[in-house]
């Protein structure tokens, strides 16, 4: 097992009705003037807005709206977010909404608390973060785990990059998480969410193996409760238990504890990225995509693993290491399929032809300048076998 630092400052509070104590929980952080992020307006629609509204007046808080998030949010917008989060000299940034609008809301706050340093300067490490605004989220999808990762992702659309940073800053302050707010989810977005759990954690899985038991036990059991109850939601939508399972294993796939003494990787978001970012695609759908062909173009190097992944996750037994390997991969393909995700890019519904693909793997591998993957180092060249194979 590696050396490793975790650090899980979140408060996450979990279940029916948790959203009327926003109030409460945001004076408790201190808030006294809050700037509210939200989306494309699906927070308006269910009456959510109104009810976190209505308890940060009952705590005496006083608060702005700043909607307009789209899925894949942008710096410009972000940007926009930034000037109304200083002229209103908030203290608290609140995301009301999913990874989108917690995103958007992480680059306000480290935006207006760095006046006349450019957005993208800090996205880019060109300018050191060394403060920020704190933030917190009011969650309704299980997905991108934004509330208590320290993670956020932008689409610059100027250069057509989507990228995202890595830092303490970016860890939500509050989070609250109550199943019932996903309930009038698409069905796409909550299996699109369901993919994105699966890889934050097997992302963290498909590394060469170091012996980590705990952490892989940690992780197979994630996986397989996602699975399971995926399959309850599929035939039933509005399992609240199941929504139940799914929006904390949303927390728990990206707040780094899956990753304890191994590590990450994080290639298949670095593929995915490239085609949200030319393509606007769904994130989660991005990774099912292409997934099936970078774990085919993997396989050899990190057999154990995927040995290891397929008995686990799939129950599957044999002697023939690469074809109970295989197996594993083929299941897992065929899960996605199954929860109307895409298994090639031309089920993502688009067509990249050859000089795309080249650009996509360069945009995934910052001009052929770093290797993805910690199995086989992948450059530029190998990133686009992979998409190719993933065509159809
Ligand atoms: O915008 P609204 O109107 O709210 O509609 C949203 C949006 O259309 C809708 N939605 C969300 N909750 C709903 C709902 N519709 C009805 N009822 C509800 N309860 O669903 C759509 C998707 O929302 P979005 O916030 O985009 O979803 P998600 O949480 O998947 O976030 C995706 C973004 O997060 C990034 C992705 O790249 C993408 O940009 N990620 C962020 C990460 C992080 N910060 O740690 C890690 C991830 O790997 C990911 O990259
Ligand atoms: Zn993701």
């Amino acid at each position: 097992m590696n050396n490793f630092y975790l650090y899980l400052p979140t408060k996450v509070y979990f279940g029916k009705d948790e959203e009327n104590r926003t109030g409460e929980i945001a004076a408790a952080a201190g808030a006294k003037k809050i700037l509210i992020v939200y989306g494309g307006g699906s927070v308006i629609k269910s009456g959510l807005l109104k009810r976190v509204e209505d308890s940060l007046e009952k705590a005496g808080i006083a608060y702005e709206e700043f909607g307009g998030a789209k899925p894949n949010p942008t710096l410009a917008h972000a940007e926009e977010g930034v000037k109304k989060a200083i002229a209103m000299e908030a203290d608290l940034i609140l995301a009301v909404g999913g990874g989108s609008a917690i995103d958007t809301a992480k680059a306000i706050a480290h935006g207006s608390a760095n006046p006349g340093t450019p957005l993208w300067d800090i996205w880019t490490k060109k300018a050191e973060l060394t403060k920020s605004l704190p933030v917190g989220a009011v969650l309704t999808i299980p997905a991108a785990g934004s509330d208590m990762s320290d993670s956020a992702v932008l689409t610059n659309e100027a250069i057509g990059k989507k990228a995202g940073i890595n830092t303490e800053f970016n860890r939500c302050r509050f989070a609250v998480l109550n199943p019932a707010l996903c309930m009038t989810l698409p069905k796409y977005q909550v299996f699109a969410g369901v993919t994105d759990i699966m890889m934050h954690t097997m992302e963290r899985y498909f590394i060469k193996d170091i012996k980590c038991d705990l952490t892989d036990e940690i992780a197979e059991g994630l996986i397989r409760t996602v699975i399971k109850n995926a399959r309850i939601l599929m035939q039933k939508p509005d399992d609240y238990d199941a929504m139940a399972e799914i929006l904390w294993a949303n927390s728990l796939s990206h707040n780094n504890l899956t990753e304890c003494g191994r590590g990450k990787d994080f290639s298949v978001h670095k593929l995915g990225h490239a085609l949200s970012a030319k393509y606007d695609v769904t994130h989660g759908a991005s990774l099912a995509a292409v997934w099936g062909s970078w774990a085919r173009y993997q396989v050899d190097e990190g057999l154990d693993r995927f040995v290891r992944f397929a008995e686990k996750i799939w129950d599957i037994k044999g002697t023939d290491k690469k074809a109970v390997a295989a197996e594993g991969i083929e299941k897992t393909v065929a899960f996605f399929r199954e929860i109307g995700m895409p298994g090639s890019l031309k089920e993502l519904n688009v067509s990249p032809d050859e000089e795309d693909i080249r650009n996509l793997a360069l945009d995934a591998t910052m001009n052929d300048t770093v290797k993805l993957s910690r199995l086989l180092p992948l450059d530029a060249k190998a990133v686009e076998e992979i998409y190719r194979a993933a065509l159809s």
